[in-house]
């Protein structure tokens, strides 16, 4: 065994970095916040030893440096709003926070990118790309909280997905150091690069267990001069697959949200949230539909036209237009309320299913029931962004602590009938810690071998974010 010499002892190390990228930089003992132990999801907190807060990718290498030569295990830090303890430490680890690490550098009209630091929020890119005339289409509820180097992280996706794909979509370039300490400046903002390996992607979804992000390139969009939003209730299941039929051909490239919530959730969201929708209850689905423009004058017309039309089908039951976009802005409200589930239910476990778009509602019924008959006391509400294959479920058993929901029994419920539909057990959240057991339900051997054949060439020390993902 090797023996720490006096070079190498944490506190010594944790004091030179204290020096060199200067007091604010590191937090040690008692200095230690709070929201640092444990990100967004429902599971117990861990003190790290450290938190260290560069303010760039030399300070993160000076700080990787310091870890691997007191051999402490560290984990990337972003706005902490992920839900898979992905970005929680283990006690005795160093944090490593991009917090510091905020600002826009550059907005390059021609080539329509803005290059941001990685710890910027999420809402303030959005605000700067529209203040500069552009829009950056990437939106979760979690906006304000979430920042760009945990988005390309977790390969984030969100509410504009059907039209803009996931993050991945939207990044041209970055850098990142390596867990050997190397600065890898990529920051390409081409279209077209096809010169050797695409090296971003490997670091786009990794979760953090291949490189820390410190800046990246974005790509811009032209800003939407039109939003027009309706909130449809529907009869059944069948109905809302034909209306995504229509809205992909009658609004086409307009189309830029859809989203379904079940009644569980209007039941929710209503009776203890307090929100009252435009759309009375008593239906069988309620679906959020978007869609955005060049010509309010043009798109507004043919969006209503498009409406009526299926009204006069029979298909919708019921529908509330937005009549401008303080109202459309009401409607996502409805959506975005699940925010404050954790002050609604109480400790609750969530799920991101990636599911075919058909099958959507026969999993939502087969897993209410099968939860509510396996676990005393167990219930569940199910939304989605369901135009992309993607349902959320949250279930809990009421009066238990964090610790006493029966999430084992729930995850064995959950990803057996995930398996069995062959969908995804992570559809946008990601794996962390809290799903790992269940990879294999979505990933073949083979590819978790190479997975981990990737992860031992970039980290042989298995000092990075050990122990997340596989
Ligand atoms: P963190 O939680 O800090 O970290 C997430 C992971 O990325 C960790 O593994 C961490 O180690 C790693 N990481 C963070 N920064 C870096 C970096 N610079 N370099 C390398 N690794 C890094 N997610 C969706 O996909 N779609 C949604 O619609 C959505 N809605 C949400 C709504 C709410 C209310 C909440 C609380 C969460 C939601 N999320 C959603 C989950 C979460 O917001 C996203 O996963 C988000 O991308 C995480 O960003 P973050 O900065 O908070 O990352
Ligand atoms: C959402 C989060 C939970 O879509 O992903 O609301
Ligand atoms: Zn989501």
């Amino acid at each position: 065994m090797n023996a720490i010499t006096p070079s190498e002892r944490p506190e010594d190390l944790l004091a030179g970095l204290r020096h060199s990228l200067g007091p604010q930089a590191v937090l040690v003992g008692a200095e230690v916040p709070a929201r640092n132990c444990n990100d967004w999801s429902a599971s117990l907190p861990q003190t790290p030893l450290a938190v260290i807060r560069p303010t760039d990718a030399a300070g993160v290498s000076e700080a990787i440096a310091a870890c691997r030569k007191a051999r402490l295990p560290f984990v990337p830090q972003g706005g902490l709003t992920g839900l898979c303890r992905g970005a929680a430490p283990e006690a005795g680890w160093v944090a490593i926070s991009l917090e510091r690490m905020v600002g826009i550098e550059e907005i390059d009209r021609a080539s329509a990118t803005m290059t941001v630091k990685a710890g910027t929020p999420l809402e303030t890119i959005q605000k700067a790309a529209d203040e500069a005339g552009f829009f950056f289409p990437l939106d979760l509820g979690s906006r304000g909280s979430c920042a760009i180097g945990g988005n390309l992280s977790t390969n984030a996706g969100g509410n504009r997905v059907i039209r803009y794909g996931m993050t991945r979509e939207l990044v041209l370039g970055l850098e990142v150091v390596l867990p050997d300490g190397t600065v890898m400046t990529s920051l390409n903002k081409l279209m077209k690069n096809n010169a050797g390996y695409d090296l971003k992607h490997l670091f786009i979804g990794s979760e953090g267990t291949l490189g820390i992000i410190t800046r990246v390139v974005l790509r811009l969009f032209p800003k939407p001069r039109s939003t027009m939003a309706a909130l449809c209730a529907l009869n059944d299941y069948a109905a809302v697959v034909t209306l995504l039929d229509a809205a992909r051909s009658g609004l086409g490239p307009l189309l830029s949200a859809f989203e379904v919530m079940w009644p569980d959730y209007w039941e929710v969201i209503t009776a203890r949230a307090g929100v009252r929708p435009p759309v009375a209850p008593g239906h069988g689905l309620y679906v959020l539909v978007e869609a955005q423009g060049t010509d309010e004058s043009l798109d507004a017309p043919r969006f209503e036209a498009w409406l009526e039309g299926l009204m006069e089908r029979g298909l919708l039951a019921d529908a509330a237009v937005a009549q401008s976009l303080a109202q459309a802005q009401k409607f996502w409200a409805v959506r975005d309320i699940c925010s404050e589930f954790g002050q609604v239910l109480g400790p609750h476990i969530s799920y991101d299913i990636g599911l075919a778009v058909a099958r959507m509602d026969e999993f939502a019924t087969r897993c209410k029931a099968a939860l509510a008959t396996g676990i005393a006391g167990c219930e569940s509400v199910y939304y989605g962004h369901i135009g992309d294959g993607n349902l959320h479920l949250v279930a809990w058993v009421t009066g238990l602590a964090v610790e006493r929901q029966p999430k084992e029994a729930m995850d064995e419920i959950i990803y057996g009938l995930v398996r069995e539909m062959g969908g995804s057990v992570s559809a946008e959240h990601g794996i962390g810690t809290l799903k790992k057991k269940w990879l294999g339900h979505a990933r073949s051997e083979a590819e978790i071998a190479l997975m981990r054949t990737l992860k031992a060439a970039l980290d042989p020390a298995g000092l990075l974010n050990p122990g997340k993902v596989i």
